[in-house]
């Protein structure tokens, strides 16, 4: 596994030479650097090397085969996976510097040799990444080594490669924060970890603690978090650029991500196994602090709050209890049906707060809220909900820029009205176990003012994965940071 992964200054170390399938078993046009290379002609006329994606293929000690797959249907998907795949096979021989030949090739201009570029350096990033910091004296793997450098021989296809290398940064750092286990990232920890994401990126952060959040009438985010030894808390990361252009003056995009550290489902106990994996019910937050750590990279030109809605829902004597009812930040009641429905408490304060003290053009939060999405929709996209036409399409725009897909399902008065309670305002769950996902929505959109543009993304099916994501492997994902991302560059 590599070190770190940087574009180099120079052309130097194994030269990629990237072919499509249809020209496997003829004769490429080979660029010049493979022309004068009998090894790789034969390697492709005797069919040892058929160019699929992701495919590689040594000759000699000089040159690397990289299969793109067929001509049609060519995207910067199949380039991530295959960059993935590339990324694999370097780290299994070693190699610690690549230069990709005939890269002008990638794209027919400047924006979408960037795209491709953007796309293989955020697939190796992506791809050899793993977490280490556990590993102890029985492991098996080998340390981090050696640093692996990228060059390509066109300017705009090197300029995606900085940019994905940064973005995969910010991936990276949400899955490692998603892989982190409960007995260490707890409430505290990821308000520590905030603080280093804060510093490196010249941020602004501040933590609002227990006794502040009851203070201001948080009930939803105390109450699940009253019950852990380590008390919950609201994190909020600041980007602000030194310039931000005329047009960006007064927009404020606002992230608000649930970070729930470990969801025991609290008194409503998960049970059957339902409890492990839990960790990964901070991976929206996860996913807000990955995103912040490449905005500030990216030294975007436009405003950008981060909040995360930090809590950890166990059992014990101090715990919330259904048939609680309890005041939320702006004055809501809540009867407490099921304290496994507690991703939207917490987030619904956070939300309140934000609409109150931010000015927020725009609000998107990301929670792993509810395991029905998975149930409605797989683990091939994200549930979606929105309030504004305008921030519905950004979001599919950005889905289908970057591969992070999102379908967007209804919220209606009609869904708003089944979440009402006979004791208080409205209930969390609502008892009669029908559409899961929207009622998590339904909750959440009584805590945003109605003329503040919001997105919600229901990203419980996408933020871990079976073995069968082929860029991440399985585990954490880091779902969401590129998503976020582009949306905040196309913005600004
Ligand atoms: N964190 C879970 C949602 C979840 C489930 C994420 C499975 C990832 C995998 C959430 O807090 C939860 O428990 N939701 C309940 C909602 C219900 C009690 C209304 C659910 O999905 O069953
Ligand atoms: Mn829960
Ligand atoms: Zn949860």
């Amino acid at each position: 596994m590599y070190k770190n992964i940087s574009l180099s200054s120079k052309a130097q170390g194994l030269i990629l030479v990237p072919i499509h399938s249809e020209t496997a078993g003829k004769s490429p046009r080979w660029p010049k650097s493979a022309r004068a290379h009998d090894g790789c002609q034969n390697a492709v006329s005797a069919g040892t090397f058929m160019a699929e994606a992701g495919a590689t293929f040594t000759v000699g000690t000089t040159h690397m085969l990289v299969g793109l797959g067929p001509v049609e249907g060519f995207s910067t998907d199949r380039m991530r996976t295959v960059g993935a795949k590339v990324g694999r096979a370097l780290d299994k021989i070693s190699s610690s510097a690549i230069a990709i030949d005939n890269s002008a090739s990638w794209g027919s201009d400047a924006d979408a040799k960037r795209a491709m570029g953007g796309a293989f350096a955020e697939g190796i990033s992506l791809g050899t990444w793993r977490f280490d910091a556990l590993d102890g004296t029985a492991t098996k793997r080998e340390a981090r080594k050696a640093p692996l450098t990228l060059w390509a021989d066109d300017a705009a296809v090197r300029d995606g490669f900085a940019h994905g290398l940064i973005i995969a940064d910010g991936v990276n750092t949400a899955r490692r924060i998603g892989a982190t286990p409960p007995n260490i990232a707890n409430p505290a920890w990821i308000a520590a970890e905030s603080k280093k994401i804060a510093r490196d990126g010249k941020m602004k952060v501040r933590v609002i603690d227990y006794a502040q959040a009851r203070k201001l009438g948080m009930g939803g985010l105390t109450s699940v978090g009253q019950g852990s030894a380590i008390k919950p808390c609201i994190v909020v990361i600041e980007w602000t650029p030194r310039k931000i252009s005329a047009r960006n003056k007064s927009d404020h995009l606002v992230l608000v991500g649930k970070t729930v550290t470990y969801d025991t489902g609290g008194y409503s106990l998960k049970v059957n196994n339902g409890m492990k994996g839990m960790k990964y019910d901070k991976c929206g937050g996860a996913a807000v602090m990955g995103a912040m750590q490449t905005i500030a990279a990216l030294k975007v030109p436009m405003r950008v709050t981060g909040i995360l809605a930090v809590a950890e829902n166990m059992v014990s004597n101090d715990s919330y209890r259904p048939d609680d009812i309890i005041k939320l930040h702006n004055g809501i009641t809540v009867e407490v049906t099921n304290t496994d429905a507690e991703g939207r408490l917490v987030l619904a304060d956070a939300l309140s707060w934000a609409c109150d003290t931010m000015k927020p053009s725009a609000i998107v939060d990301i929670a792993t809220l509810t395991g029905g999405v998975g149930v409605a929709l797989g683990h091939f996209c994200a549930g979606y909900f929105c309030n504004q036409p305008n921030l519905a399409k950004q979001v599919e725009d950005s889905a289908t820029s970057t591969g992070e897909l999102v379908w967007r399902l209804p919220l209606w008065p009609a869904h708003q009205e089944f979440m009402r309670s006979q004791h208080a305002d409205i209930l969390n769950s609502n008892p009669l176990r029908a559409a899961h996902p929207i009622q998590g929505a339904a909750f959440l959109s009584y805590f945003v003012k109605p003329e503040i543009p919001w997105a919600h993304l229901d990203i419980a099916a996408m933020a871990t994965a079976e073995s069968a994501n082929e860029v991440t492997g399985g585990g954490p994902t880091g779902w969401g940071v590129r998503l976020l991302v582009d949306m905040v560059e196309q913005r600004s």
